[in-house]
């Protein structure tokens, strides 16, 4: 039998996407109300973390215990990983002992290699390439906010980094137009964009995305793994802030959007992300909702 992996948003379909946002909020509002509900009682989550996290280890941790379960977190210096175990053998090991595992890593071929020799589903929880946990927290924070995103636009502006990839699979999974503003040469690859050319435009001009946008969403300029790059993204995207005057130019209901964690002043200024159309507080706790109606369906159903 073969395993449901969490990759990307298209290893789910737009039914199975619709359907988790709903859960999501069902279980947020039960969790409110007070509700136990312990579906994984003694199931584990092993998570892998090779970059830092606030956000991804809490939410899932977090998820696991109210769903009655446990996590344990691991970090590649403390593990055999660190010291060179194949990733073969070490995603062998941990699927024969714990329940479902979340990875937050480099490459993207490496959970996909990881993910193929897994007994049980894999979640990814980041990647150079993908954040698709966080995709569907946006996701539910936009229907919670606004209704359906179907046919709504949706400017991304800044770099053509891991989020922007998800933000083009959600376009395709969830019917929206999406716009995407980078500095030349900080494109997401021709070759993602070329396969999704019915719901993305590329621009380099952050007031084109902009305009009558129904949601504005943008990410830091380096991401983990950029550092060196700082000082040379500073210089390139410049003129790509989120400020009070881009926010003019999209709908006056128009949400924004950012992953966190945020550098105010640089992607975003400090009174559009602490501003009435700033719903990141949302998108953060959702991480926790989502995630525990993504366990439920990789692990229930
Ligand atoms: N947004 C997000 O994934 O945050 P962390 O890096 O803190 O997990
Ligand atoms: N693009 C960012 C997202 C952090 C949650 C990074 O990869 O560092």
């Amino acid at each position: 039998m073969s395993v449901q992996h969490f990759l990307t948003l298209i290893d789910l379909s737009p039914a199975e996407l619709r359907q988790l946002m709903h859960r999501g909020s069902e279980l947020k509002r039960d969790q409110y109300a007070g509700k136990i509900y312990e579906p994984l009682k003694h199931k584990v989550l092993g998570m892998v973390f090779e970059k830092s996290s606030t956000r991804t280890r809490i939410s899932f941790e977090t998820a696991m215990i109210q769903l009655g379960g446990h996590a344990i977190f691991l970090l590649p210096g403390d593990t055999q990983l660190g010291r060179g175990e194949p990733v073969e053998d070490t995603a062998r090991v941990l699927s024969r002992i714990v329940d479902v595992i979340m990875v937050r890593t480099f490459e993207h071929d490496k959970i996909k290699l990881f993910s193929e020799y897994s007994r049980v589903p894999v979640i990814n929880g980041l990647t150079d390439l993908a954040h698709p946990c966080q995709l569907l927290a946006d996701m539910q924070t936009y229907f919670e906010h606004r209704g359906d995103i179907k046919g709504k636009k949706v400017a991304w502006i800044g770099d053509g980094n891991n989020m922007c990839y998800s933000y083009i699979n959600a376009a395709r999974q969830f019917d929206f137009e999406l716009t995407i503003a980078t500095p030349e040469g900080y494109e997401p690859s021709q070759e993602h964009v070329s396969q999704n050319t019915d719901f993305v435009t590329l621009t380099h001009h952050p007031e084109a995305a902009a305009h009558n946008a129904d949601l504005i969403v943008t990410d830091v300029w380096a991401s983990m793994g950029q550092e060196t790059e700082q000082k040379a993204r500073e210089l390139a995207f410049d003129h790509f802030q989120v400020t009070q005057e881009l926010m003019s130019l999209a709908h006056k209901n128009a949400l924004f959007m950012h992953c966190l964690p945020a550098h105010r002043g640089e992607e975003v200024s400090a009174d559009v992300i602490d501003g009435s159309q700033s719903v990141v507080w949302d998108e953060a706790e959702n991480r926790l909702h989502i995630q525990k109606a993504l366990l439920e369906l990789l692990l229930c159903s």
